[in-house]
């Protein structure tokens, strides 16, 4: 299971971004896997939507700053989660009703494998050209 306190971006905002972020998705599987009508999972759906946004507006900063070379590669996964949880929001609550695999697999899959694999990859960039240098 994945742990955001494993996982340092070496910067404190995005760190506390992505505990924050998994706790609002941690609460949304719950929900959806208590069948808590879809009516009542779209307020947390909006703000997990901005929230996302918000942070993967700073992430990308934070890549800039660092010169990250696959930054456009990674806003790119960034806009495709962003499209995959608006799709969700605009269903109709009658179809979202029988979406909750999409919902479990949109907001595990997408969130936190995401930062599992992708987000782990600007930190370890970050590690081998901004940490490493003084101990060669
Ligand atoms: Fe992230
Ligand atoms: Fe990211």
């Amino acid at each position: 299971m994945y742990n955001p306190e494993l996982l340092t971006m070496h910067n404190a905002l995005l760190d506390a971004q992505h505990k924050e972020l998994y706790e609002l998705a941690k609460q949304i599987t719950h929900l959806n896997s208590s069948f808590v009508h879809s009516k009542e999972l779209k307020p947390f759906l909006r703000q997990l939507l901005l929230f996302m946004n918000r942070h993967f507006s700073d992430e990308e900063e934070f890549m800039l700053q660092i010169n990250y070379p696959n930054l456009s590669e990674h806003k790119k996964l960034h806009r495709k989660i962003i499209l995959e949880i608006e799709e969700i929001i605009i269903t109709e609550a009658k179809i979202l009703n029988a979406m909750s695999k999409k919902i479990e697999s949109v907001v595990m899959d997408l969130v936190f494998k995401h930062t599992i694999k992708e987000d782990s990859k600007i930190a370890k960039f970050y590690e081998e050209n901004f940490l490493n240098k003084d101990k060669i």
